[in-house]
């Protein structure tokens, strides 16, 4: 006979009907991580729906790995549909297997090699604009920053202005109208004339306008431009020989600018901040990025000495993961660890929750980028720390994002040295992504840390 089903612990909502849709809406961050403290897999309301929480990182991992067949992405991605279409990010089955599989060479680490110029120009044109004594707001500083990498990374040429406007104004319009959508209690809000719907409405064809238009040039002078873009037009399924349509193109570079934009700005702004905030950790990031790179710029081959930046870049990620909660759906019954989770349910599972659990980090709110040296990540218990999420919805741009920020890093660290210019502790402001609430650090000068000469252009 087998054991009868364990009933998941399950959270009281404060306001009838609408369950706990206030309380996720207001308090995300400490939503979850209540909720990580009923067991390994509790419930609560989102209106009429109950929502499965499953906090264990082994069961996290039985959903994204060793079961990853039983589960599609779920709501928050079937809203995401929207804008991404049929994209990576968004698609299921063998189709997205198909598709993985084409688009996955064009962000492998010897491609990645090639976007590092780009990444770091792009970074050298910020920082060299900062003068000593500047004020930086770090949080709007560093969207335009990965925007701009990701877009150059994709299409090569420079964007002209009014191209390049369209994109940064569209783009966040639409990431916050589907960070809303995703844990709207009812379906119908999503279509109720609100500000953000009515924004939302006005921003999405501006935005596949732009990119339609930019596929369309990249396809008349085919192989002219060594770009992303054209690695996608040109990938061809080893089988069949088929390659992508411009529709299905669309639906994988919008899959990238959303998936890489916001993330990779939220991880440098948050780096920034903590390196700010812990004066002794930018000193040895300073000291190692000086000992490296003797004051030239940084390259690929670089990335590998700078040990200790990588490190801040990993516990900026534990600390800050950028995903605060992901979805799934299972396509049938499943057990997880001893809970029975009904076919269609909705599953949630917090990384933030995750990688902020004492039981799993000691001391989970200190930022401590030495946790992360060989002997003591050793020790860390397996699948605890997933801020590229796993399996075969992982991450595609898991290197791209950690390349980029640590070129982020090295470069900010060869000129500038940030300080903190308010005691007020950053807010964490959450919609899809913990962004950084309003940063603003104080820029000061390391003059002569970089010979003029040394200058690659
Ligand atoms: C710090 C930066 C980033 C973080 C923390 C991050 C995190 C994640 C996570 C957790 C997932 C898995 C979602 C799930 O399992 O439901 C994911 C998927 C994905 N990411 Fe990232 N990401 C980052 C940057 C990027 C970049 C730069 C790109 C593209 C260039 C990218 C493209 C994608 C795509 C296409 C998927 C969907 C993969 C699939 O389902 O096959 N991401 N990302």
């Amino acid at each position: 006979m087998t054991a009868p089903h364990r009933v998941p612990r399950a959270m009281r909502s404060r306001v009838p009907l609408i369950g706990s849709a206030i309380h996720l809406r207001r308090d995300p961050l400490g939503f979850v991580q209540e909720i990580r403290r009923s067991g390994d897999v509790a419930t609560f309301k989102l209106g009429p729906r109950t929502v499965y929480v499953v906090n264990h990182p082994e069961l996290i991992r039985q959903m994204l790995v060793t079961e990853a067949d039983k589960f599609h992405k779920g709501v928050m991605f079937e809203k995401a549909r929207i804008l991404a279409r049929n994209g990576l990010f968004t698609s299921e089955g063998d189709f997205h297997t198909r598709q993985r599989r084409l688009i996955q060479p064009a962000v492998r680490a010897s491609e990645i090699a090639g976007y590092t110029r780009t990444m770091r120009e792009q970074v050298d044109e910020l920082v060299t604009a900062w003068a000593d004594g500047d004020v930086v707001r770090m949080d709007q500083a560093t969207f335009p920053l990965a925007l701009g990498i990701v877009t150059r990374v994709l299409f090569s040429t420079d964007l002209d202005p009014a191209t390049a406007a369209e994109v940064h104004e569209t783009l966040p319009v639409l990431l916050r109208g589907l960070g809303q959508r995703a844990l709207a209690p009812f379906d119908f809000l999503d279509r109720l004339p609100t500000p953000t719907n009515r924004a939302f409405d006005r921003a999405l064809p501006r935005f596949r306008s732009v990119i339609h238009r930019l596929i369309r040039e990249h396809r008349l002078d085919l192989g002219q431009h060594p770009d992303l873009l054209t690695s996608l037009l040109q990938a061809a399924d080893p089988d069949t020989g088929e390659t992508m349509s411009d529709e299905q193109v669309y639906d994988e570079v919008t899959s990238m600018i959303i998936a890489g934009s916001e993330t990779t700005s939220a991880a440098m702004a948050w780096a920034a901040y903590l390196l700010a905030t812990h004066p002794d950790v930018q000193r040895a990031v300073q000291a190692e990025v000086d000992e490296v790179l003797q004051g030239r710029p940084v390259r690929y081959e670089d990335l590998g000495r700078l040990q200790f930046t990588h490190r801040v870049v990993k516990e900026t990620l534990r600390l800050y993961p950028t995903t605060w909660m992901l979805m799934r759906r299972p396509l049938e019954d499943v057990d997880l660890g001893g809970y029975r989770i009904p076919a269609d349910a909705m599953v949630l599972f917090s990384i933030f929750a995750l990688h902020r659990d004492p039981a799993l980090f000691p001391d989970p709110e200190r930022f401590d980028p030495d946790r992360w040296l060989p002997d003591r990540a050793r020790t860390m218990p397996p699948h605890a720390y997933l801020p590229f999420g796993a399996g075969p919805r992982g991450c595609i741009g898991g290197a791209f994002s950690h390349t980029e920020a640590a070129v982020f890093l090295a470069t900010l660290a060869q000129r500038h040295t940030l300080v903190s210019v308010s005691d007020e502790p950053v807010r964490i402001v959450t919609t899809l992504i913990p962004m950084p609430g309003p940063i603003s650090l104080g820029v000061r000068s390391r003059a002569g840390s970089r010979s003029p000469e040394a200058v690659i252009r």
